[in-house]
């Protein structure tokens, strides 16, 4: 297992560091952080509150499939190409250095 670096930025702008545990999710890594997703459907693709936007600089991700961009695009916050459900992000030791912005709550 190896613990992959990311850099996350709150709600109030405050940046914090974490380490992401190998095949957990982004938004698992978040959530243990103690980060404010609610999650609320607990990754089945369906409720959108555990949105994020991804931060320029960040390492290549493999695309959203259309089910997680129409949920995304249902937000008022939908930032096309920079949005992401965070639940659907698998952390890989190539994602090391991602940078993510929590997306503001419907
Ligand atoms: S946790 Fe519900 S869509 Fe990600």
């Amino acid at each position: 297992m190896v613990d992959i670096a990311i850099e996350v930025t709150d709600r109030k702008g405050r940046i914090s560091q974490l380490a992401g545990t190998e095949g957990l999710t982004l938004m698992d890594a978040l959530k243990s952080q103690g980060l404010p997703v609610a999650a609320t459907c607990g990754g089945a693709k369906s409720c959108a509150t555990c949105h994020v936007y991804i931060g320029e600089g960040s390492p290549p991700l493999d695309l959203p499939d259309e089910d997680e961009v129409d949920l995304l695009s249902e937000s008022d916050h939908y930032r096309e190409g920079v949005s992401r459900l965070s639940c659907q992000i698998v952390l890989v030791p190539t994602l090391g250095g991602l940078h993510v912005e929590l997306a503001p709550q419907d």
